[in-house]
């Protein structure tokens, strides 16, 4: 299409607000996919987006859509995800568009994620189309919503289009508004060409599929291309569009959304965020790149049969080059074998990567509590980074530790001010402001450190606020903290996995926690196991699973085969993902124990 005519943009939302529902509304009314072939959400193509109904990786459509003033668009609709472990795809689709559509429900408001994307997208430069959605909803509330909105926009509300992703209501309206508001793309078709990858895909017999956008000239099929921060050279084997199915062209000019492969297969040659151009026009200038992405939490993930290592490994491999966001490095452990130390973007994303492993390539795991990264100074000057609490240095060698903070940005009903605020205090929380987003909504600023934030703090804020609360952060960086490794010592062996790092002041009250919860999850053994918790050679916190008397099956009465079956079956069940530590059988549980400590 010529470039007065494409519109390139995307859905941001908080959470759940609607924004899969209303792209699909989109592709529908456009025609784009037919009714037959629309199955809810088409853009969540993943199995596990489907069924958490959550969007993880972004895509991009084109969209025809033919306005009311009778010409024809070329609409790019890139969907992003909402959960805030997922904000760096955020950022990356946001450069990718000259428009973003602001998505907030009706029925709930401007929640914490509805504040940071618009930032974004106002930080990118977007026209921003504010829309309230599920005005089908009895509980709609569109005039409160539409006064909270105009407040974060600092704009008069009646530009706000009220829509239903769901009966298709203002969806039209929302499209004219893509038309008449964003404008078209800004590039030269005549400049040397320059492409921005923005997201990646990784195909087994295709390789590497980038996804660009096309800033400046033409990207035509079988032409010789670059890869300015990679130096990488290879000739396009196809280049193409999505529907959202594949869609090959001949070629993708000035403003284009679409998909470029060249059979590279490692994806470190084609990276997102390198600019693309051609050798035989080539650019000077890189366009600028998007911010590394660096991994938050870790935790160790080890076969439960060591047999699986080599496949682990291939595992991870393969998924990294899906997952730029995804780290991992081997890891050795007196408990449980040769593992890999893994980082992540936040507990969603472990969830996530763990749940793919198992599933996609058949692998039993065991997964060790998840702790943030720390930065360590020794007394002889050298820095170290830990990313795994035994790997923690001696006490005696160390100068400093620091640990990563957040900036937290929680929405609430004034109300649950006070409640809030508790909890922010009591997860070592530094106030640092407060704002009146209406008469009735608050938002609240802490600075925290991110291993508060990483366990229970979400649900913590959920319950204490009965679901009305949402929270944002952003990294704000390494600040010291008084900080001890806590070790768990089993029949009397320390029990590396279960090491823990934690601030000084909580070591005893998370001690005691952590053994108690540590008792009722491990079997009774044939003997007595004391459970302890200990900093350096100081016990802090002590339990005892006693030895177990009797077989369980002799509570049975003699003769009754099929109860008797049926227990050992689930003895056998239970035994399932237990690793052998020393004399000692643990089960998978007693390694998240601290899940559930905090
Ligand atoms: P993520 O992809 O997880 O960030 O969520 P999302 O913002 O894409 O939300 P999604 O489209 O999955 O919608 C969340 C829920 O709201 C689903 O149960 C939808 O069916 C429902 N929903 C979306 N739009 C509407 C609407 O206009 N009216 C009503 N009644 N329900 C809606």
């Amino acid at each position: 299409a010529d470039q007065q005519h494409i519109r390139n943009f995307s859905i941001i939302a908080h959470i759940d607000h609607g924004k899969s529902t209303l792209a699909d509304r989109i592709l529908e009314l456009t025609h784009t996919v037919e009714g037959r072939q629309m199955r809810e959400q088409v853009l969540d193509s993943m199995e596990l987006e489907r069924e958490r109904g959550i969007t993880i990786k972004a895509q991009a459509v084109r969209v025809p859509y033919t306005a009311r003033n009778g010409e024809t668009y070329q609409l790019h609709l890139i969907d992003t995800p909402g959960h805030v472990d997922f904000t760096y795809e955020v950022s990356r689709s946001l450069a990718a568009c000259e428009g973003a559509v602001l998505v907030v429900d009706a029925s709930q408001g401007v929640e914490a994620q509805t504040v940071a994307n618009t930032y974004l997208a106002v930080d990118a430069g977007l026209e921003l189309i504010p829309c309230l959605n599920k005005i089908d909803l009895p509980g709609a509330e569109p005039e409160r919503v539409a006064a909270e909105v105009s407040e974060l926009l600092g704009e008069p509300g009646d530009e706000i289009i009220r829509i239903s992703g769901k009966t298709g209501e203002g969806v039209l309206d929302v499209l004219e508004a893509i038309v008449e508001h964003v404008p078209p793309p800004a590039g030269d078709p005549g400049a040397a060409p320059r492409a921005a990858i923005f997201d990646s895909e990784f195909d087994q017999y295709r390789g590497v599929i980038a996804y660009i956008r096309v800033v400046d000239g033409t990207f035509t099929k079988g032409a010789a291309i670059r890869a300015m921060a990679a130096g990488t050279e290879a000739d396009i084997d196809e280049i193409g569009f999505f529907t959202p199915a594949m869609t090959p062209v001949d070629q993708l000019t000035v403003g284009e959304v679409g998909y470029l492969i060249t059979g590279i297969k490692d994806v470190t040659r084609l990276r997102v965020g390198d600019t693309l151009t051609t050798k035989a026009h080539p650019a000077t200038e890189p366009l600028p790149g998007y911010r590394e992405v660096k991994p938050m939490v870790f935790c160790g993930l080890f076969p439960i049969n060591s047999d699986e290592y080599p496949d682990l490994r291939d595992a991870l491999e393969k998924l990294t080059l899906n997952d730029a966001a995804l780290t991992w490095e081997p890891e050795t452990s007196d408990a449980l074998g040769f593992g890999f130390r893994c980082g992540f973007l936040g507990l969603l994303h472990m969830d996530i990567v763990r749940e793919r492993l198992e599933r996609e390539y058949d692998l039993e795991l065991m997964a060790t509590m998840p702790s943030v990264g720390f930065e360590v100074t020794l007394t002889n000057g050298d820095e170290v980074e830990v990313h795994a609490p035994s790997d923690m240095p001696d006490p005696a060698r160390i100068a400093e530790i620091r640990e990563p903070y957040i900036r937290a940005s929680i929405l609430t009903p004034k109300e649950y001010v006070g409640q809030v605020m508790e909890l922010c205090q009591d997860r070592r929380g530094e106030h640092s402001g407060m704002h009146y987003l209406s008469a009735d909504r608050v938002q609240i600023s802490y600075d925290l450190p991110l291993a508060e934030i990483v366990l229970d703090f979400f649900d913590q804020l959920k319950s204490r606020t009965r679901g009305y609360a949402s929270l944002d952060y952003e990294l704000v960086g390494m600040r010291p903290s008084n900080l001890v490794k806590l070790d768990v010592l089993l029949a009397g062996d320390p029990v590396d996995a279960l090491s823990m790092v934690v601030h000084r002041d909580k070591a005893y009250d998370f001690g005691r926690t952590l053994t108690e919860k540590l008792r009722k999850l491990i079997p009774r053994q044939q003997y007595d196991v004391p459970i302890q918790a200990a900093i350096g050679s100081h016990v802090v916190a002590r339990e005892t699973v006693k030895a177990y008397r009797k077989d369980v099956t002799s509570k049975c009465y003699g003769g009754d085969i099929s109860r008797k079956r049926k227990l050992l079956e689930r003895q056998k069940e239970g035994k399932k993902r237990m690793k052998q530590v020393g004399r000692v059988e643990v089960p998978q549980e007693a390694f998240l124990a601290v899940l559930e400590v905090a």
